[in-house]
C-alpha cells in the first residue's frame, strides 16, 4: 500500500471528507469470465484495497463500504458461505496492514447474526485499530438503512423509558446520535458501481445530502483512475443544502 499524495489531485476544499460506496458488479464480472460468483467477490477484495489506498492518499477521513446487506442472506447458500469465508480470510490477511497504515476499522450492522469465529475476528480488528486516525474504514455487514433507523428509534425509546430523554424532545437532532456512524461527518459522496442507479437500503438517513456518483464499472475493475473520476465529478458539484445557487455562491 502506497499512501503518498499524488500530484494533480483535486484541491483539498473540494475533496469529500466521507465517501460511501455500494460495491456492485462482482457477480457479473465473474459470470462474464464463466467463473463462479465467488470468484468475483475475491476479485472485489483487490478493489477494496485500491479504495483504501486511494482514500489514504487523498486524505479522505472516512470510507464506508457496503459489503453485505441484511438482504444478502437470501442469496444461494454457497455464495453466502463463500462471502463469509472471504471476510474471515480478509480479516486475517489485511488487519495488520490496515493497522500499519493507521486505519481504524469498524464493522457496522447487526453483527450478532455472524458465526462466532467471524464475530471474534471483527471485534479483534476493531479493538486493535480503535485508536488509529489516518482513515475511518467502516465495513457495513448485515446492514440495512431501515434497520439502522429502527435500531436508533428503539434505543431512543429505551432512553425515554429510563427517563433520560423526553418523548416530545425527539426530533432529527436528538435521534441522530443513535444512528450508526453518528461520530463521523455524513457521507459527502456516495458512489455506486456496476451500472445500477439505486440506493438499495444503504445509509438512508446519513446520505440525505450526499452527492451521488454512478459508474458502469463493475466493482472488481474499479481502480484509482475510476475513483479519481468520481472525485472530479464531486468537485464540479455545487452543494446547496436547500439554498439557491446564488446564496451559496455569495457565501463562498
Ligand atoms: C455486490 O456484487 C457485492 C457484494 C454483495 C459483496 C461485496 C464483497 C466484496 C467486495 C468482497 C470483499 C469485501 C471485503 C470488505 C473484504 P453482486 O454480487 O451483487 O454483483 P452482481 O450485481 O453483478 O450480481
Amino acid at each position: 500500500m502506497n499512501a503518498a499524495t499524488p500530484a494533480g489531485s483535486a484541491p483539498a476544499a473540494r475533496i469529500p471528507r466521507h465517501v460511501a460506496i455500494v460495491m456492485d458488479g462482482n457477480g457479473r464480472w465473474a459470470e462474464r469470465r464463466h467463473r463462479p460468483r465467488s470468484f468475483g467477490h475475491r476479485a472485489g477484495q483487490k478493489a477494496v484495497r485500491e479504495a483504501v489506498e486511494f482514500c489514504l492518499r487523498q486524505r479522505i477521513e472516512a470510507l464506508t463500504l457496503f459489503a453485505f446487506s441484511s438482504e444478502n442472506w437470501q442469496r444461494p447458500q454457497d455464495e453466502v458461505g463463500a462471502l463469509m469465508e472471504l471476510f474471515l480470510k480478509a480479516l486475517d490477511k489485511e488487519t495488520d496492514e490496515l493497522h500499519g497504515h493507521g486505519v481504524r476499522v469498524r464493522f457496522v450492522g447487526e453483527l450478532g447474526a455472524f458465526a462466532e469465529p467471524l464475530r471474534q475476528r471483527m471485534q479483534a480488528a476493531m479493538a486493535k485499530t480503535a485508536a488509529n486516525a489516518a482513515l475511518a474504514l467502516n465495513v457495513c455487514v448485515n446492514y440495512g438503512g431501515r434497520w439502522d433507523i429502527a435500531q436508533a428509534a428503539r434505543r431512543a425509546a429505551e432512553a425515554v423509558a429510563r427517563g433520560e430523554l423526553a418523548a416530545e424532545a425527539i426530533d432529527e437532532h436528538t435521534l441522530a446520535p443513535y444512528l450508526c456512524l453518528a461520530d463521523l461527518p455524513p457521507p459527502d459522496l456516495l458512489i455506486r458501481t456496476g451500472g445500477e442507479h439505486r440506493i438499495s437500503n444503504f445509509l438512508l438517513w446519513q446520505i440525505a445530502y450526499a452527492e451521488l456518483h454512478f459508474t458502469d464499472t463493475l466493482w472488481p475493475d474499479v481502480d484509482q483512475a475510476c475513483l479519481q473520476r468520481a472525485l472530479d465529478d464531486y468537485a464540479r458539484r455545487q452543494r446547496r443544502y436547500g439554498k439557491t445557487g446564488a446564496q451559496v455562491a455569495q457565501a463562498s
